[in-house]
């Protein structure tokens, strides 16, 4: 077999290295345009389950580079001024030319034909090569040449970023913001040797936009001193210093194809993940571990690397994807700006969504219990008494709205059940409400009520717009002010557009068989294809729909509601007037946002002034129509909620989407909560995060990384009722009120989660990959 490697850097050498032991007989050249010891930048780090996989591919070159580490367990966020440091990390890092330097050392052992200084421009010469593996890095010309086939698609990242090193010793992962006339800066390190840290700069759009003039008319001593000057507290009479260090953005690379014919890319020529999760080196590696594999399993080199794609693929995207979302706090760091420094620390350390509260805990206890009794401490200040020592988790800490106390952060979002009839609730409502009541959660919605019979969406909405829906409502909430400690919100609404449509899955969205009433709109402009046209509504219909919104208000509060919330989202009649999909008026209800807001505050001034003083209302947004700029986006909903803020709303709902087919929402988890993030810090408001929010865990990482105050799950209270409670026992959280008639299963669940915690540490423990600095050091 022939094999020919463009490119000798990490991954093209990793993967001859490898390669050759697996086919000892095959003949593998790697060209680099490069001399052996050139080398741009100064290290890469390494997650201690990145070095165990090295460990079982290659013992030799594990060893090697295990050799000139430099390890570290320990994080530490320089705010503002303060230091906060978190534990249990294991990483290491060494310098990009040692690795280099040993992966050379290893492929010569190995029989692999090294050729420096070559520079390989067309890939003619390699006609009688049975493989060509592109490992040419991020500006890969075979990409390039080849990108009718590879199909590249590359994302421009926001940041500017500088690549430094410094003789300023690191004993820890360093994340260090600054901030001068410019703007907010972000910089961090780490040891890659004994002399020599890696310092990345990285200037945010604003701070670029204010500092390029200067920046650009800088010699390069100019600009390691403007960075000494900058960050003169943290290198404490130590350096930066230089390597072809020179300003650039970061591109995110995703490729379609991975190969063509008997070409494939790997590494960061394949695809790229920002380097703030440190993955780009392990990613290139990894990427050659995989394509090995599928060589060593495949009939034919281009099954094979048909499998190296399919088998890599989904691991890769999800890297990129975890990167995507980390840069989110880089690229916005005034977000944060005004957060106290652990809690900004535990939003940064928990960005990505791969360090959670719970997994953190495990790290560095000590690190949470801090992060729970400054959250502890924060409630306190508002007046509520809760214990320090030690602190509830976040999400069994009270919250005021108003009069309004709930008893803990979990939210029983709003669950259209579809079994009214004529707007009239049935027993099947009572019982559903009923046993929410019973589970837990501090705040239990209803369903999205309507305001008027032709407001409905389908016919089996629930309505307050007959004086006898009043006692249906009212029975299921003294029940839950009687039997539980939860508060119950009214969400009250008008189907606008979307309405007059079937029940289920196959139904939803799409006209009734029979019996359709006239649905009406800003604009004549239908949901999708087939859906109703809307009447373009007159100012006496925005009349008549102000009023009913006022008189649902009132019978809400007459069935003894807590709080209500104005539904404004998923294409319904006030979102549709908020988003340009469906508001195309021409009058003062339409064009810039500001119009498009006028009737939706309209609304909401209306029911405020009816609705009493002392009780909450909260506004259910659409955070994004997931169509980019042609839609509403993060930014128009930090706008919206301002407006709704400054009328005196208290609470925004951040959902997001429903109000077009052509949404294209990236699905995860928790994948709506960064909206809630942005409009909550954005903004000022208090808000709530909903969005496939399954685990207590993921509740806690939300709240106390500032990301919302309160979390809603709809489907999770569908399938567990009793997802609070379970929670308590979970973190053995006693203070929970369970109901008098489930002591004996409170016991037996606070009994089982123990020794299931106890098992789950020890496993964990076991598990858990050593330090491989406390490895050294044993
Ligand atoms: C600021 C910054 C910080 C980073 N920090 C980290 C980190 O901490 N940890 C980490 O893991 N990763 C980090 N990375 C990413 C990491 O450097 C890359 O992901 C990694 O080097 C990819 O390896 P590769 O083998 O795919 O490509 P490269 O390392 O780019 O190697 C490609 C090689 O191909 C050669 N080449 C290209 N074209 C030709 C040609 N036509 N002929 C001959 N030779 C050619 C180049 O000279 C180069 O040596 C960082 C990146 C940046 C920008
Ligand atoms: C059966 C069902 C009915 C829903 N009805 C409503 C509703 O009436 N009003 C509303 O604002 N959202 C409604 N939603 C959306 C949920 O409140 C929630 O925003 C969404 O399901 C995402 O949360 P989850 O991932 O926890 O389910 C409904 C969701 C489900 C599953």
């Amino acid at each position: 077999m022939k094999i020919a490697v463009i490119g000798g850097g990490p991954g093209g050498l990793y993967f001859s290295i490898l390669m050759k032991k697996a086919r000892p007989e095959a003949r593998i050249d790697v060209y680099e345009r490069n001399r052996p010891d050139d080398t741009f930048g100064f290290g890469v780090v390494f997650s201690d389950e990145t070095l165990d996989t090295f460990l079982g591919e290659d013992p030799e070159t594990y060893e090697a580079i295990a050799g000139s580490f430099a390890y570290w367990d320990e994080i530490d966020f320089v705010f503002k001024g303060e230091t906060i440091r978190s534990d249990g990390h294991g990483f290491c890092g060494c310098g990009r030319r040692e690795l280099l330097l040993i992966l050379h050392d290893r492929a010569r052992a190995l029989g692999v034909e090294l050729h420096f200084e070559v520079e390989i421009d067309g890939l003619d010469q390699f006609a009688d090569a049975d493989l060509i593996v592109a490992a040419d890095g991020v500006n890969s010309a075979v990409r390039t040449r080849y990108a009718e086939h590879f199909k590249p698609d590359i994302k421009w990242q926001r940041n500017h970023f500088l690549w430094l090193g410094t003789d300023r010793p690191l004993d820890a992962f360093t994340f260090d913001f600054a901030e001068n006339e410019h703007g907010i800066w972000v910089g961090g390190g780490y040891q890659y040797n004994s002399d020599l840290a890696t310092w990345i700069v990285e200037a945010p759009e604003a701070t670029w936009a204010s500092a390029k003039a200067e920046l650009e008319g800088f010699t390069g001593d100019e600009t390691l001193a403007y960075m000494e000057r900058l960050w003169a507290r943290s290198l404490r009479g130590h350096r930066f210093v230089a390597n072809q260090s020179a300003w650039r953005v970061f591109p995110t690379i995703h490729c379609a194809n991975w190969h063509f014919g008997n070409i494939v890319l790997i590494g960061d020529a394949l695809h790229t993940a920002h380097y703030s999760i440190g993955s780009g080196t392990k990613l290139a590696m990894e990427d050659a571990i995989a394509l090995v594999r599928a060589i060593e399993g495949g009939p034919s080199v281009p099954a094979a690397l048909e499998c190296f794609e399919e088998a890599r693929r989904e691991d890769s995207e999800k890297i990129q994807h975890a990167a995507n979302i980390s840069v989110t706090w880089t690229e916005n760091p005034h977000r944060y700006w005004h957060m106290a420094p652990i809690q900004a620390a535990f939003s940064m350390l928990s960005r990505s969504k791969q360090v959670t509260y719970d997994n953190l805990r495990l790290r560095d206890e000590g690190f949470v219990e801090r992060v729970d009794r400054w959250f502890a401490e924060q409630v306190r200040e508002k007046g509520h008494d809760v214990p320090l020592d030690p602190a509830p988790p976040p999400m069994f800490t009270p919250f005021s709205l108003r009069a309004m106390t709930l008893v803990n952060r979990v939210v029983v979002s709003p669950m259209d059940m579809y079994s009214a009839e004529d707007g009239a609730l049935g027993e099947f409502h009572n019982i559903h409400f009923g046993g929410l009541a019973l589970g837990g959660a501090g705040l239990i919605f209803s369903e999205m009520t309507c305001v008027s019979r032709d407001g409905r969406i389908t016919p089996g909405c629930a309505g307050l717009y007959k004086p006898e829906h009043i006692a249906g409502w009212r029975r299921i909430i003294d029940f839950v002010q009687a039997q539980s400690d939860a508060k119950f919100a009214m969400q009250i609404g008008h189907c606008g557009p979307k309405g007059s449509t079937g029940i289920g899955a196959d139904a939803m969205d799409s006209p009734l068989p029979s019996g359709n009433w006239q649905v009406i709109g800003p604009s004549a402009v239908p949901f999708k294809r087939g859906s109703h046209m809307p009447r373009e509504m007159s100012l006496a219909d925005m009349d008549e729909v102000r009023a009913q919104f006022v008189a649902a208000a009132r019978m809400a509060d007459e069935a003894g509601a807590d709080m209500i919330e104005l539904h404004m989202a998923h294409g319904y009649l006030l979102s549709s007037f908020i988003t340009p999909v469906f508001n195309k008026r021409t009058d003062d209800y339409g064009g810039d946002l500001a119009k498009r807001m006028r009737f939706p505050l309209e609304v909401f001034d209306a029911v405020r002034a009816a609705w009493p003083a002392d009780k909450p209302i909260s506004v259910r947004i659409s955070a994004t129509d997931w169509i980019g700029a042609d839609g509403i986006t993060g930014d128009d909903a930090v706008a919206i909620a301002k407006l709704f803020a400054g009328a005196g709303c208290d609470l925004i709902d951040v959902s997001a989407g429903q109000t077009t087919p052509d949404a294209e929402p990236v699905y995860g988890r928790m994948f709506q909560t960064w909206l809630s993030e942005q409009v909550r810090n954005e903004a000022g408001i208090a808000t709530i995060a909903v969005g496939n929010i399954t685990t207590s865990d993921q509740v806690n990482t939300i709240l106390a990384g500032g990301r919302a105050d309160l979390v809603a799950l709809a489907r999770p209270h569908l399938s567990d009722p009793n997802f609070t409670l379970r929670a308590s026992a979970e973190y053995g959280y006693e203070a929970q009120r369970w109901p008098l008639q489930y002591e004996s299963g409170k016991e037996q669940a606070f009994r089982l989660a123990a020794r299931a915690r106890a098992e789950d540490a020890q496993r964990r423990a076991a598990m858990r990959p050593r330090s491989h600095r406390r490895q050294a050091a044993e």
